[in-house]
């Protein structure tokens, strides 16, 4: 691999006591080509602007991808949480967008070359992280509609503190109204732009309501809750952990993954099943709903405290964050900040 260093650190230029998402970027970025049907050696340059050639397809037909995952400061190390799989899911987003796979140890090697390179931007405050967002686009320059001969893969890194400004504190979401998200056979369970682009206006929409997000419900009977965007959904009603199932709408979170593997070791009973918005209702009319919270690897757990749909609202648990939602919480946190034993082999480290 190839790396060219920066000769000026912009590092000294951050305020690592006010972290927000997103908006810093640490001092280098890789880059990989993809051309005569294979992936080229890449290379690690300092971050900057590149240059790109107006023609270039994926401006125009959005054929591109990306992933996002985080490096924590644990003290003696840097802990990367379960890189290989958002390998995986970056692969299979690949594949619906047909750009080419890309082997694991070229994407784990990269992704550590640059953290390791840019190990001083990790940061060490409570909550805080280095985001790192690998990205794939394609690159031929052309008009027609097809598959794109040519590709690059980039990956930069951001210091992050909490994705919403509530922090740990409860979130409120709005059902989707007139909008949808995705359907079955479409790129809801794919991380490609198109389904954040596609988010944007109903967001904008719910935030002037006061709303934090959309949570969406599906695009046929208007009633089962998919996800939020930004995030996975889990319920918790009747001492049952409830979440909807991967049904091809919505995004495989590797948050997910690690609560409903860790709700099976701790001996929790968890359903992946359709969850309508009206079973939701009738619990906490019952009383029987417990919590509610969103999985997502910026948004790790966040609790929801209030949910709108049409001209009910939902509050839940008083507003406070609930006693599982904060058990999954100190246990996903825990491990990746190296403060409990990581028993499921789900860090890579880079020893400091
Ligand atoms: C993530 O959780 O990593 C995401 O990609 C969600 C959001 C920042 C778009």
């Amino acid at each position: 691999m190839k790396i060219e260093k920066t000769l000026q650190s912009k590092r000294h230029g951050v305020d690592f006591e006010n972290l927000k998402f997103g908006e810093r970027f640490s001092d280098h970025m890789a880059s990989c080509e993809y051309r005569d049907d294979k992936w080229q050696t890449p290379e690690i340059i300092p971050f900057g602007n590149i240059s790109v050639s107006p023609a270039m397809c994926c401006f125009h037909y959005g054929q591109m991808v990306f992933e996002g995952l985080k490096a924590f400061y644990a003290g003696d190390r840097i802990n990367i949480f379960r890189p290989e799989k958002y390998h995986e899911r970056h692969n299979r987003s690949c594949k619906r967008l047909c750009i080419p796979y890309m082997d694991q140890e070229l994407f784990l090697s990269v992704i550590k070359a640059l953290v390791t390179l840019d190990i001083d931007w990790v940061p060490r405050g409570s909550g805080t992280s280095l985001y790192i967002r690998p990205f794939v686009f394609a690159t031929e320059n052309f008009l027609g509609v097809k598959v794109s001969d040519t590709y690059r893969f980039m990956v930069i890194t951001s210091p992050v503190g909490a994705y919403y400004k509530e922090g740990l504190n409860p979130v409120k979401l709005i059902t989707s109204g007139a909008y949808t998200r995705a359907a079955r056979g479409g790129l809801g369970e794919v991380k490609t732009p198109a389904n954040y682009a596609a988010s944007l206006f109903p967001a904008e929409e719910a935030k002037n309501k006061g709303y934090t997000q959309v949570l969406w419900l599906d695009g046929i009977e208007d009633k089962f809750i998919e996800e939020v965007g930004t995030m996975n959904i889990c319920f918790v009603i009747n001492d049952i952990l409830i979440t909807p199932s991967l049904d091809g709408t919505i995004l495989p979170g590797i948050t997910r993954d690690s609560v409903i593997f860790l709700a099976k070791e701790w001996g929790i009973k968890i359903e992946e099943r359709p969850i309508s918005i009206y079973e939701v209702i009738d619990a906490s009319k019952k009383g029987t709903l417990q919590e509610v919270f969103g999985t997502g690897t910026a948004a790790v757990i966040s609790p929801v405290g209030e949910i709108r749909h049409k001209d009910e609202i939902i509050m839940v648990n008083n507003g406070r964050i609930g006693e599982l939602s904060q058990k999954f919480y100190d246990e996903i946190t825990g491990i990746q900040y190296g403060k409990l034993k990581d028993k499921y082999g789900w860090t890579m480290s880079i020893l400091l």
